[in-house]
Order: structure tokens, then C-alpha cells, then sequence
């Protein structure tokens, strides 16, 4: 079996074997008898010609666009390089042709049409032949066609790179990896977006907003540095474009030796490699992905830059940005920042620190010099936050107080509060997700087309 991305000048002369997707066929222009069938997979397509035989041509003919198909054949080197297709060096002399699973004639979206750029469509238009245009709620409900164009296919293996390296990163740093219950007693990050749900014999339970208290609990349990990757459920009512009702979160906790920026330190490190990485490493994929989405490549700096909460509000108050005294800052309030930070340090990549304490949830270290801030951040990539991290309150009674003031029930939470009873260092951590930085750092419009299968306050389906 050959692999279409694989075939290159070297190939030509071999016999292969190829399955692949029939993303077209069409009649030779000049010679009759002769059928050119465009096979795809993942992000390469390769030219098949199919000749001398009468049969196998009105079969190729036949076939639906994105059936599945054999052919058997022999490599040959291509005189002129064909522009639509991403193997440009040869193509394909059939001497087989198999149909492995035949397309629906009548596909609810086409493939071409979910990947065509604003380039494409303001093209037609000009010419005034605008093209169809598949609006976003159908290519998510036909979720398993929309993600076969390349972008799709490159959005993922861009996700997938992401993940790898979080886990390669920190796994190189001592970090462990380990996997908390989703299925928990309270929430764990307080306030009303929280799925309930019977548990058995009565009890009432929650999906977890986060590993945030059994991840804190692991280093009460002696695990000094761990990570996950796991599922997390928010109930949000948020219809926009970055929020989603179930994410993958990236999430990591450590003991802190002196300062909570040791933990700024670890997302400084692993967030420039991650950077780093796809850079170097993905560059087909981010080229789909341009082709139909142009971005600029994200500017960042080989040491993140750190800014406190209040030097990012005094410029924004600066630029004539009205914000809440000792809050979080909105959706505009970020977007904002984001622009004034690449304007004067040319970068859209930093960490906000010092957040005011009231704008934190209750498990997190006030400051030890002003109580009324915290020892606390956010990160930014874009101007919208990727990231958010802290010192944790290790003292148990601090806690309960605190929780208290969060007006979070001893009940839910006794275990986690009782857990910091028994020794347990001092720590931090943070909690990325993952949708999010692949849709920032490939410039997309929505955290939707980064989540294969997206779950919103409207959708529980496909
Ligand atoms: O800011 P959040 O809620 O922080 C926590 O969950 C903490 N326990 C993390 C920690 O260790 N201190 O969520 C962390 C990140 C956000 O920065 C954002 O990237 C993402 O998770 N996120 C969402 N992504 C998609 N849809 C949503 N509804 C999201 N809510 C948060």
C-alpha cells in the first residue's frame, strides 16, 4: 500500500496500490478515451489516468464524488506539474479500479464547497458566478464531510502537535501525567456554569469544570509535579464564538519553591516550543489552513513578556479604555490590551499578572505584601486569554474561610479542604484550552472549528 503524500520523482516506474477518496472524475478534454480520476488523502491529492480500457472508464465515471476506491497501477513522472493537485511530480497509470464503499450521489455538502477561501468567493462574485456558500451550523452537522478539506484535516494534525507537546514538554521537566474523575460531587470552579446530573442512591453529582481540585489534591498526594489532558464541562450560556460547553483542557500543577513565576516560568518554556514546533513542523498544515483562513504568523517573543495586572490597566486606561475597577477584564478590555501590547512591545503573546484577588476563584493564594490582589495570571495569544494560573492557598483553614466567602458549601467540598490538613507544600498551576490556542495561533474565527465534534449551549449533535 502506498501513501499519496509519499509519492514522489523516486516512485515513478513502481507498481502501487492506493486506497484512497474519489474527489473527482472527469473525461480527458482532448482524447476521448481517456478518464483522469483525483484520488485525496488527508491533505494530498495525485492525478490517476485511466486508459485503454472502454469499461473501467464509464466505471470510474460512475462513481460518486467521495467514494472510497482501489486502484492498482504504475507510478509515472508527470511532464508538466498540475496545480490541483499536491503531488505535483507524478501521477498514477491505473491498471485497477475497485469502488470500496460507494458515496451517497446526492452528499449534503461538498467538500470543495466547505473549503473554498474568501479569496475564492470574492473571485466568482467579481465575475458574477458566485459560488454556493455552506453556512456554518450545516458543515457542522455534517461534521464527518466539512472536515475532509484540507483545512479540516490540517486544523487536527495542528491539534494534535499541540497536545503532543504539552506532554512532551513537561514529561522531560518530571512532570507525571495522571486522570481525575470528571464525574465529581461539586463544582470545582464555583459560580452556575456547572452540568448536574444524578449520581446512583441518591447523590447528586457534577461534570467537572476543570481538574482543578483533584489535580491540587495529587500533590497532596505526594505527586510533587503532575499533568492532564482530559475532557472538562462547562454550562455555559455564552453563544459566542470562543466558548464551547465541553473542552479539552490542558492542565498542570506543581510544588512552587519560592515564587508562583516558577510557574510562569513552565508555560513560558512550553508554550515558545510549542510555537517553535509547529513553525517548523507544520508548515503544510498551516499553509491549508492560510489558504482558506489567511492569518498572519503570531509574533511572540523568545522570552515571554510579563506584564502586572496593573501596568495592563494603566495602559488601558492610558488608550481612553473604561474597565471595572479590581476586575476581570471583558471580552473588549482584552482584545483591546492585546493591541496596545503588540503596538509598543511587538508581541501578541504575554502573561498578565497580580490579578485583584476578587476577580479569582476561591482556591487562589492572595498576595502575601496586598491581599486584595493575588498571586495570579492570564495568558494572551491574540488578545484573548489561553490560559489561566495561580498560586493555591495550602493552608486549610484559609481555604475554608475563603470558600466560605465564595458562598461554596463545606459539604462538596470537606475532602478537598481536609486533603490540605495532613502536609502539603506549596503550589501552583494552570489550566490551557486546548481549542482555544489552536484557533489563536491559526488565526480562526471560531473556537468551533477547532473541536472535531463541537458541543455549544445549541448543539449535543453529530
Ligand atoms: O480560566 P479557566 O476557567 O481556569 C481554570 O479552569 C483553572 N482551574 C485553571 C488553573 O489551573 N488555574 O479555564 C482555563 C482555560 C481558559 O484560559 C480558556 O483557554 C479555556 O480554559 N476555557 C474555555 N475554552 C472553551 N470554552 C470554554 N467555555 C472555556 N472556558 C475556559
Amino acid at each position: 500500500w502506498a501513501e499519496i503524500g509519499h509519492l514522489d520523482k523516486a516512485a515513478a516506474g513502481r507498481s502501487v496500490l492506493v486506497r484512497a477518496t474519489a474527489e473527482a472524475v472527469y473525461r480527458g478534454s482532448k482524447t476521448k478515451n481517456v478518464a483522469f480520476l483525483k484520488l485525496r488523502q488527508v491533505l494530498s491529492t495525485v492525478q490517476c489516468v485511466l486508459a485503454g480500457s472502454a469499461q473501467m472508464m464509464l466505471f470510474a465515471l460512475s462513481l460518486p464524488k467521495e467514494s472510497i476506491v482501489v486502484v492498482e497501477g504504475a507510478v509515472a513522472l508527470l511532464d508538466e506539474p498540475l496545480s490541483y493537485t499536491t503531488v505535483q511530480e507524478v501521477e498514477i497509470k491505473v491498471r485497477k479500479l475497485y469502488c470500496i464503499s460507494r458515496a451517497d450521489p446526492k452528499l449534503p455538502i461538498s467538500v470543495e464547497d466547505a473549503g473554498r477561501s474568501a479569496a475564492e468567493f470574492a473571485k466568482a462574485e467579481a465575475k458574477g458566478v458566485p459560488l454556493p456558500r455552506v453556512g456554518q451550523e450545516t458543515r457542522l452537522d455534517y461534521r464527518v464531510i466539512d472536515v475532509r478539506t484540507p483545512t479540516g484535516q490540517a486544523i487536527f494534525r495542528v491539534q494534535h502537535q499541540v497536545e503532543n507537546k504539552f506532554r512532551e514538554y513537561l514529561s522531560a521537566r518530571d512532570f507525571i501525567g495522571i486522570h481525575t474523575p470528571k464525574l465529581i460531587s461539586g463544582s470545582s470552579e464555583g459560580g452556575a456554569a456547572v452540568f448536574k446530573l444524578e449520581y446512583k442512591n441518591g447523590k447528586s453529582a457534577c461534570l467537572a469544570q476543570s481538574p482543578q481540585l483533584h489535580k491540587q489534591m495529587a500533590i497532596c498526594g505526594g505527586f510533587r509535579r503532575v499533568f492532564e489532558v482530559g475532557h472538562v464541562f462547562r454550562a455555559e450560556d455564552s453563544n459566542t464564538h470562543r466558548h464551547l460547553c465541553e473542552f479539552v483542557g490542558l492542565d498542570a500543577e506543581m510544588e512552587i519553591m519560592r515564587h508562583y513565576f516558577e510557574v510562569c516560568d513552565i508555560v513560558d518554556g512550553l508554550f515558545i516550543e510549542i510555537f517553535r514546533h509547529l513553525n517548523e513542523n507544520c508548515k503544510r498544515e498551516l499553509e491549508a489552513i492560510n489558504r482558506q483562513y489567511p492569518f498572519e504568523p503570531l509574533k511572540y517573543l523568545e522570552r515571554t513578556l510579563r506584564l502586572s495586572y496593573e501596568e495592563g490597566i494603566q495602559m488601558l486606561k492610558e488608550a481612553g479604555t473604561e474597565i471595572e475597577p479590581m476586575a476581570d477584564l471583558n471580552t473588549e478590555a482584552e482584545k483591546k490590551l492585546g493591541q496596545l501590547v503588540r503596538e509598543k512591545y511587538d508581541t501578541e503573546f504575554f502573561i498578565l499578572y497580580r490579578y485583584p484577588l476578587a476577580a479569582r476563584p476561591f482556591y487562589t493564594m492572595p498576595c502575601y505584601e496586598n491581599p486584595a490582589y493575588s498571586n495570579s495570571f492570564d495568558v494572551f495569544l491574540r488578545g484573548e486569554e489561553i490560559i489561566s494560573g495561580a498560586q493555591r492557598i495550602h493552608e486549610p483553614k484559609l481555604l475554608a474561610k475563603r470558600a466560605a466567602e465564595h458562598g461554596i458549601g463545606m459539604s462538596s467540598i470537606k475532602s478537598y479542604i481536609d486533603s490540605f490538613s495532613y502536609g502539603t507544600p506549596p503550589h501552583g498551576g494552570f489550566g490551557v484550552g486546548l481549542e482555544r490556542v489552536v484557533m489563536l495561533f491559526c488565526g480562526l474565527h471560531n473556537v468551533r472549528l477547532a473541536s472535531l465534534f463541537p458541543r455549544d449551549p445549541q448543539r449535543l449533535s453529530p
